[in-house]
Order: structure tokens, then sequence, then C-alpha cells
């Protein structure tokens, strides 16, 4: 189905990481590791509650240490070395094992967990050492400010790279989304853009997701069995 030179953009969320142990979203009533989303991922909680904030991302970044990436993450790499140029990842995972699993053609659009901003001089660093993972803030090396924040996206604020993510959807002939619950825009409506300009549409979703009904092809299963099986149906020569 795939020629090397078919161009192809993948939407991947949580349900991709859900194999390798790190939950989902949206799994529990809106409830994530114990907190409710909008107490920890929004500028406000950030302002009024910092070290709530902070003690919560650096579990979620301490949890990087003990998680592999799985099946689903390797077949993406397949195809990636198949379709070269052609490809490109889109992810809103904030997790690093697309990257661990070797994909290169990745944009992470809602942040990354590995990495640190300050707030003053906009330096960002990765920052996973032990000394970076402890209850205490870390300090900006090339200001004063004695605060980062997580590189994350959080509600209210605008993803990265959205001039290139709407330039390759608005060009793209297959566009994949897999594990993504549909409920987050404006990720959520990078579908509905592929299929206005004519793109093949195909979900990958343990449950249907909001916007089930635009997809050309749905397959229902676990991203582990499911993508690594058609993945290599696809690129079959
Ligand atoms: P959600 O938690 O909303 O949705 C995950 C989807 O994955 C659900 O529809 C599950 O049915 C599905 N799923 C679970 N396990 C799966 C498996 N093994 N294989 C396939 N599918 C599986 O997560 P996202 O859609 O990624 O934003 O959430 C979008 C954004 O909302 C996140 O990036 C995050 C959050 O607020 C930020 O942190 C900025
Ligand atoms: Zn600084």
């Amino acid at each position: 189905m795939f020629e090397p030179n078919t161009k192809v953009v993948i939407l991947t969320g949580a349900g991709i990481s859900a194999e390798s142990g790190i939950k989902t979203f949206r799994a529990s009533d809106g409830v994530w590791e114990n907190h409710r989303i909008e107490d920890v991922a929004t500028p406000l909680a950030w302002m009024k509650n910092p070290k709530m904030v902070w003690e919560f991302y650096q579990g979620r970044r301490k949890q990087l240490l003990e998680v592999d990436f799985n099946v689903a993450h390797r077949a993406l790499v397949e195809l990636e070395k198949y379709l070269e140029d052609h490809f490109l990842l889109i992810t809103q995972n904030v997790d690093d094992l697309h990257s661990r699993a070797g994909s290169e053609r990745l944009i992470h659009m809602h942040g990354e967990l590995r990495k640190l901003r300050c707030e003053k001089c906009e330096n960002i660093v990765i920052a996973m050492e032990k000394s970076h993972l402890t209850d205490k803030f870390v300090s900006c090396e090339k200001c004063s400010s004695n605060r980062l924040r997580p590189h994350i996206v959080w509600f209210h604020e605008m993803p990265f790279k959205m001039n290139e993510i709407y330039d390759a959807v608005e060009r793209c002939e297959v566009f994949m989304a897999i594990g993504t619950s549909g409920h987050v825009y404006p990720a959520a409506g990078l579908l509905a853009i592929a299929k206005d300009v004519g793109a093949h549409c195909i979900g990958i979703n343990l449950e249907p997701p909001e916007n089930v009904d635009l997809f050309d092809e749905f397959h229902q299963g676990l991203a582990g069995e499911l993508v690594p099986e058609l993945i290599s149906k696809w690129i079959k020569k």
C-alpha cells in the first residue's frame, strides 16, 4: 500500500506508550496519576503551587528511567526507514520513547519531559541527571532564575511547531492516528485537515476515538499488536 515516496504523517498519543507501562490521560475519569489534569497541567497551577506541579512532573520524569519503548514504537522506525523524508511523526506524548526507539523525523508538539525551560531567558536544557530529578527546583545556568519549569505544553498554551505540522498535514497522502482519544485540540483537528486535503486516513486505537467517523479505516485493538502487523503488511514489496 505504501510506495517509498508516499507522503505519510503519523500522529501518536498516550495509547502507543500504554503497553510500555505509562498511564494514558483519560484512563480513569480524567484523573491522571492521582491528580486532576487541571491541578497540575496549567500555567495557573504552576503560578499558584509550583512545588506541587514540580513534584508531580518530577515523578513523571523519573518514570522515564523505568520504562522502555515497545514494538509499536519500533514499527514506526521501520516505516520511517522505508519512507525517509516522506515520513513525519508528530507525537502528543511527552515521554521519550519514540526517540529512544530510533525515530528521527519527530515533532514533540506537547513538549518533552526530559527537558526543562527557563521562563526568564527561554534557555532549554536536557535535564535527566540525578541532581535534576529531586524535589528541589533546578536553577538556570544562563541567568539568575532559580526555578526552571517543565518543557511541557500546558492547557491554554500553544503547542510547538504548529506551522511545520500544518504544512506536513496539508501535503500528506496518508494520515494515521495511533493511540489518541481525539479530545485535545489542535492535535485532534489534524485528522479533519488531512481528510479535507484528500489523504487516506487510518486510525488505530483501543476504543473508538471522538472523531472515529472521519477515518477511512479504523482498526480497533492494541497498538503493540496492530501497528507492527499493519506496517509490515503495508511496506511489503
Ligand atoms: P488519552 O489518554 O486521551 O487517550 C489515549 C487513547 O489511547 C484512548 O482512547 C485509549 O483507548 C487508547 N489506548 C489505551 N491503551 C492503548 C493501547 N495499548 N493501544 C492502542 N490504544 C490504546 O491520550 P491522548 O489522546 O494522547 O496533553 O491525550 C492528548 C493530550 O491530552 C495529551 O498529550 C496530554 C493530555 O492533556 C498534554 O500533556 C499537553
Ligand atoms: Zn535563564
